[in-house]
């Protein structure tokens, strides 16, 4: 069994089982990773709290945020993690990599190293993480258009030759931020799709409904008698 029939087959996953503030259908666990600066904090910062500041406070280790999304109906709380960009850190965050279902790899179009830096990253999901997990490539600052070092193009083709996703984004413009995060989303629930029986996709038979912040109207609730 993968890691996604694994946790489809524990009660952590189905946390409408557990009661409680577990109100969920789902938990995936995310990770944001990539050099310091880039903006990865920034970009949960604008998804979560849909707010951006300019003073750059470096992560120290690791940190997490929570957000819940709807998609068919089945609420999906995302635990989003927030690692340090940091050398330093790496030992303390490559141990978050094993369980997340997905990773935002981001680097800065203005800092050339950051670029140059992604096939690392690339490397260290490959070693610390499940093998299929679902990877987001972010070229982050997408405003500062001058002073751009990393072309578009030369984006997209390391995202094609690495097998991920491409979206440049900006987190002080809100530009794909979303955007990048419901696409991580609609992958791990393809991957689910492919893994077991039950995904939200396929019990309601519409796997290219839209993910969203909001949630559904109440249901009735159904009659265990
Ligand atoms: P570490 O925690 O050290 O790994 O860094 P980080 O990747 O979390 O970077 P952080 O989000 O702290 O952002 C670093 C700096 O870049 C801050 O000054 C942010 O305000 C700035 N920044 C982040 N995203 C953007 C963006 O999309 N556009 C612009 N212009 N600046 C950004
Ligand atoms: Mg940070």
């Amino acid at each position: 069994m993968d890691l996604y029939g694994k946790m489809a087959a524990t009660q952590d996953v189905r946390g409408k089982a557990e009661g409680g503030d577990q109100n969920f259908d789902y938990m995936f666990k995310l990770l944001i990773i990539g050099n310091s600066s880039v903006g990865k904090t920034s970009f949960l910062f604008r998804y979560a709290d849909d707010a951006f500041t300019s003073a750059f406070v470096s992560t120290v280790g690791i940190d997490f945020k929570v957000k819940t999304v709807y998609k068919n109906d089945k609420r999906i709380k995302l635990q989003i993690w927030d690692t340090a960009g940091q050398e330093r850190y790496r030992t303390i965050t490559t141990a978050y990599y094993r369980g997340a279902m997905g990773f935002i790899l981001m680097y800065d179009i203005t800092n050339e190293e950051s670029f140059g830096a992604v096939q690392d990253w690339s490397t260290q999901i490959k070693t610390y993480s499940w093998d299929n997990a679902q990877v987001v490539l972010a070229g982050n600052k997408c405003d500062m258009e001058e002073e751009r070092v990393v072309s578009v193009d030369s984006g997209r083709l390391l995202a094609e030759q690495l097998g991920f996703e491409f979206f440049e984004t900006s987190a002080k413009d809100n530009i794909n931020v979303k955007q990048t995060f419901e696409r991580l989303v609609d992958l791990i629930c393809d991957k689910m799709s492919d893994s077991m029986d039950g995904d939200p996709a396929a019990t309601t038979g519409a796997p290219t409904a839209k993910l969203t912040d909001s949630a559904p109207p109440l249901q009735q609730p159904s009659c265990n008698c």
